[in-house]
C-alpha cells in the first residue's frame, strides 16, 4: 500500500473493504494480488454488498461458475462489475446502449447465451482452429520483426508504442482483411472503445468509447459492403459467405463479430506482452533461463498468463436457480470470478506467488484461468499464445540484454490489466 503497509498485515479489513480497495483505489489496481490473498483468507467465497455479487477466488470454484450454464453472460453487457461508476457514467452507458439500439446493433457472442451464442460462435470459430493459428505463426514473426525495427530506431524505446500495441491490431486486421493503410486508424478506435469495459470508467471516457464505436461501425459497414461486392479470402468475406449460405449470421451480427474481435483480442494481447516483459525484467534469472532454453517459450507465456493475467475479472448472472461451490444462487444474482486470484490458488499451483517459467513444462500443471472456461472460453486463446510467443521470441533474439528502464506506467484499470508505457534498454 502507498503508506508502506502490507495489506496482508491488516486482517481487520472486511471483504467489502478489500473489494473496494481492489476496484476503487490506485493501490488495489496497481497490485491487486495481496488483496486477493486477503480475500481468499476470509473464506471460499464472499457475498459483496457493493455489487450484490458472489465473488470467487478459487480456481475450481471459478471454473465451476463459468461452466454452469444456468448462469448467463448478462445481456446488458453489465455482467462484470460496472456499477462502480457515478451517475453521470451510468447515464453515459445508458446513452451508448440507446444509440446502439437505434442503429440496430446486434449483441456480440460475448454477451449472448445459447442458442444465439452457439450459432454465432460456431460460425466464427471455423476461422480460429489451432491449425489456422499455427499457419499464422510465420506472418506474426514477420510483423514482429518489422515492429522491432521501429522499436530499435525509436528515441523512446517504448515497448507498448512500437510492438505491444500495433502488433495484435495488425494481426486481427490482417485476418479480417482491413487494408494496411487503415491499421493506424483502427488501432486508435480500438484503444478508445475498450475503456468502456472498465467498471470505473467516467462519463467522458464512456462517451468517447461510444463515439469511437460509431466510427468503427461506419468503417466496417463500408468494408462489409466492399467484400460483399468483391469477396476475397479474408474472414469478413468468409462470414458473408456463411451468412449467404445458411442465412445464419445477419449483417448486424457480422458487424458485431468484427468489432468483438478487436475489443476482445487487441488490448488483451497487447497487455500479455507488456506484462511479460515487465515480469522478465523483474526476474532476470528467468530471462536468462529463457535465453538458455528457447524450448521454454510456450511454458513461459503460460506462466506470464498465470502470474499477471491480462484479464483479471470475469462474471456471470444467474438465469435459473442453481448452486456453485455448494452455495445456492438466486435468479438475477451476479457472480464474479477473480481470474487473477484463481491463477494464484495455492490448492492448484505450488508457490503461486513465485514466477517460474518451467512450471508449465510439466504437462500435469493445471491450465490457467486467464482465458475463462466453459462456453465463452476465449476464442482467440491459441492466437494470443502464438502472438505472445512470437513477440517474446523476437525480443529475445534481437535484444538478449533487454530490461525495463525506469518505472513502467500501469494503466488505471483492473478488468484489463496492463501497462501504458514500458521503456526499454538493451
Ligand atoms: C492474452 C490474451 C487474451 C486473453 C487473456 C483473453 C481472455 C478472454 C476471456 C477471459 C474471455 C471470456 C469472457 C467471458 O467469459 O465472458 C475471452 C473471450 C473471448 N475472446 Fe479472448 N483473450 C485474449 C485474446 C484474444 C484474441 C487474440 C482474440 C481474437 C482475435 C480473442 C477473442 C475472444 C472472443 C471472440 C471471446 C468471446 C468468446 C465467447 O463469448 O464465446 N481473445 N477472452
Amino acid at each position: 500500500m502507498s503508506d508502506g503497509t502490507d495489506p496482508l498485515d491488516t486482517p481487520t479489513m472486511t471483504g467489502d473493504e478489500i473489494l473496494l480497495a481492489i476496484f476503487g483505489t490506485g493501490d488495489g489496481r496497481n497490485d491487486p494480488y495481496p488483496y486477493y490473498e486477503q480475500l481468499r483468507s476470509l473464506g471460499r467465497y464472499h457475498v459483496d454488498g457493493l455489487m450484490n455479487s458472489v465473488v470467487f477466488t478459487g480456481h475450481a470454484d471459478c471454473r465451476e461458475a463459468l461452466r454452469n450454464n444456468k448462469l448467463g453472460s448478462g445481456r446488458d453487457g453489465d455482467q462484470t462489475v460496472n456499477r462502480m461508476g457515478d451517475e453521470a457514467a451510468l447515464a453515459a452507458r445508458a446513452e451508448m446502449q440507446r444509440r446502439g439500439v437505434e442503429r440496430g446493433r446486434a449483441t456480440s457472442m460475448l454477451f449472448l447465451d445459447p442458442p444465439d451464442h452457439t450459432r454465432q460462435r460456431s460460425l466464427v470459430s471455423r476461422a480460429f482452429t489451432p491449425r489456422r493459428m499455427e499457419a499464422l505463426r510465420p506472418i506474426v514473426a514477420e510483423l514482429t520483426d518489422a515492429c522491432l525495427d521501429e522499436l530499435e530506431a525509436s528515441d523512446d524505446r517504448d515497448l507498448m508504442t512500437h510492438l505491444a500495441t500495433p502488433l495484435p491490431v495488425s494481426v486481427i486486421s490482417l485476418m479480417l482483411g482491413v487494408p494496411q493503410a487503415d491499421w493506424p486508424t483502427i488501432r486508435h478506435l480500438v484503444s478508445a472503445m475498450v475503456v468502456s469495459l472498465e467498471p470505473a470508467a467516467n462519463a467522458e471516457q464512456i462517451l468517447a468509447a461510444g463515439a469511437a464505436g460509431e466510427e468503427a461501425t461506419d468503417y466496417f459497414t463500408d468494408l462489409i459492403a466492399k467484400r460483399r461486392a468483391e469477396p476475397t479470402d479474408d474472414l469478413i468475406s468468409g462470414l458473408i459467405a456463411a451468412r449467404d449460405a445458411d442465412d445464419e449470421l445477419s449483417e448486424a451480427e457480422i458487424l458485431a463479430v468484427t468489432q468483438l474481435l478487436f475489443a476482445a483480442g487487441a488490448e488483451t494481447t497487447t497487455n500479455l506482452i507488456g506484462n511479460a516483459v515487465v515480469q522478465f525484467s523483474n526476474h532476470p534469472d528467468q530471462w536468462q533461463l529463457l535465453l538458455d532454453r528457447p524450448d521454454l517459450m510456450a511454458p513461459a507465456i503460460e506462466e506470464v498468463l498465470r502470474y499477471d493475467s491480462p484479464v483479471q475479472i470475469d462474471g456471470r448472472q444467474v438465469l435459473e436457480p442453481t448452486s456453485v461451490a455448494g452455495i445456492d444462487l438466486e435468479v438475477g444474482q451476479r457472480v464474479t470470478t477473480l481470474l487473477g486470484a484463481a491463477n494464484r490458488d495455492p490448492d492448484v499451483y505450488d508457490d503461486p506467488q513465485v514466477f517460474r517459467i518451467e512450471r508449465f513444462a510439466d504437462p500435469g500443471t493445471e491450465a490457467v484461468m486467464s482465458f475463462a472456461s466453459g462456453i465463452h472460453y476465449c476464442l482467440g486463446a491459441n492466437l494470443a499464445r502464438v502472438e505472445g510467443q512470437e513477440m517474446l521470441a523476437g525480443l529475445a533474439r534481437r535484444f538478449p540484454e533487454l530490461r525495463v528502464e525506469g518505472e513502467p506506467t500501469i494503466m488505471p484499470r483492473l478488468v484489463l490489466r496492463g501497462y501504458e508505457t514500458v521503456p526499454l534498454a538493451w
